[in-house]
């Protein structure tokens, strides 16, 4: 087989270009990807931030990031959206996924992001490049007759379905309200809102019915609202469609259970659907019989620290405290080695400091930069990674502190898919 004769060149493409840049995606993902698609995704990718790899003049390759703001514990951190990843067969393995993560990496670091955040179609790509679980998922397939909310929830208002001008005006407050309090949660363009989110074009339907945009209001304030789908489906014995629920945003307890309430009611269904919910799902405490609810955990976004003092200095302990960590790092090279995390108060909220490690402190636990990513917005605990095997403590009683340290009070979660 003839080898590849020239090297293989990274650069970003201008408006007119971006179709041929965007090509190899329907290739390595073996579907269509239609124009108005293409023209959709123009919409939201950032050209700079874009990179076709080219073998002469064929794109082989393509690779983008989106600019986002990342709640961690405590705050929030730049964070580069890794999208749209894709290598012809003709040139897989051949090392250029490997030249594009470099530059996309070398972006992050000049723009300031100090993590970067991917939805991987299959994670064992992505940990060789040192990313590791930043949050989990509960995916759910309930049959609707068997769902029985345990507690009456207080009223909590009416649903109004909205048309796409109206949601695109009245649901980000209410998603940028609980963005700000769940670590794993990225901000949303005005574009993403209105060209993806919200929009419900034909390419986008799947064989299911159109998009519906329904807000919860009580007495004019907007509490909450669901993006879904409904699939008719009927047999000799009569409708059981099926609802694909997109995403349920609620202000509070009673108005999220409102919202489940109003859509385990929807006429004609047979079973509801959801994806990308937090883990724990709040619905496995609000029904009955929660494993009727069909629920699977898998992991979320993959999280990769770019630069590790930024990163760690940007979220909240619970300090006081001081954590000596040994790193290892063989795509970054500069995170490698010892750095020491201090956190002077109580609750020492975004005030830690982080700095190479003098050379006499041992270090409290030992591990790959992969495994910090899996504790960074809370998704796992040290003491998950010690039983896994990833992490090793190395004075006894580090890894209590450490995850003292570490704890936080919601679990991270990411609805936003990219
Ligand atoms: C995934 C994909 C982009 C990889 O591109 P590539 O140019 O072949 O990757 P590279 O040659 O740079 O591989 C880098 C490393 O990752 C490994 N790797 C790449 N794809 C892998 C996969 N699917 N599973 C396991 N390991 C993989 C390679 O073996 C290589 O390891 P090494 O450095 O130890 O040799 C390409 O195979 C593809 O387009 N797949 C289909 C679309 C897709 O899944 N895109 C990702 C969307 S999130």
């Amino acid at each position: 087989m003839a080898q590849m004769s020239h090297e293989i060149v990274l650069r970003s493409p201008t408006d007119a270009e971006f179709s041929r840049f965007v090509a190899p995606l329907s290739i390595a993902f073996g579907e269509e990807v239609s124009d108005a698609a293409i023209e959709n995704d123009r919409r939201t990718i950032e050209l700079d931030r874009f990179i076709g790899a080219l073998d002469g003049d064929s794109v082989v390759g393509c690779a983008g990031a989106y600019t986002f703001r990342l709640t961690v514990p405590g705050g929030e951190v730049g964070a580069a959206g890794i999208t749209a990843v894709g290598v012809l067969p003709s040139h897989r393995r051949r090392g250029i996924l490997r030249q594009m993560m470099t530059w996309l990496f070398a972006q992050a670091r000049e723009r300031q992001e100090p993590v970067a955040i991917l939805w991987a179609s299959e994670a064992a790509i992505y940990q060789r490049f040192g990313y590791g679980p930043g949050t989990l998922q509960t995916q759910f397939d309930a049959v609707k007759d068997k769902i029985r909310f345990a507690r009456p929830v207080e009223s909590a208002g009416r649903v109004r379905i909205l048309g796409l001008d109206e949601a695109v005006e009245r649901f980000p407050p209410i998603y940028e309200a609980i963005r700000r309090s769940t670590p794993g949660a990225v901000t949303r363009s005005e574009a993403r809102w209105r060209w993806e989110l919200l929009a419900d074009a034909e390419w986008m339907r799947h064989g299911n019915g159109a998009k519906v945009l329904a807000l919860l209001e009580d007495d004019g304030h907007a509490r909450g609202y669901v993006i879904y789908r409904t699939r008719s489906e009927w047999d000799s014995l009569g409708p059981k469609g099926v609802v694909t629920v997109m995403e349920v945003s609620a202000l509070d307890a009673a108005a999220e259970q409102a919202l489940w309430e109003w859509i385990f009611g929807i006429d004609l269904i047979g079973s509801v659907r959801g994806w990308r919910g937090p883990a724990p799902h709040p619905l496995q405490l609000m029904v009955t019989e929660p494993r009727r609810l069909g629920t699977t955990l898998t992991d979320g976004t993959w999280l990769r620290i770019i630069d590790l003092p930024a990163a760690l200095a940007s979220r909240a302990y619970r300090g006081p405290g001081n954590l000596v960590i040994e790193l290892t790092d063989e795509f970054c090279p500069w995170n490698a080695g010892r750095w020491q995390l201090s956190v002077p108060g109580k609750d020492g909220g975004g005030s830690a400091v982080v700095a190479r490690a003098p050379s006499t402190a041992e270090p409290d636990l030992v591990l790959d930069i992969s495994d910090l990513a899996a504790v960074y917005l809370g998704a796992f605990r040290f003491a998950d990674l010690v039983r896994a095997g990833r992490v090793r403590e190395s004075r006894p009683g580090a890894l209590a502190a450490a995850d003292a340290l570490f704890s936080t009070v919601r679990a991270p979660s990411n609805a936003t898919m990219f």
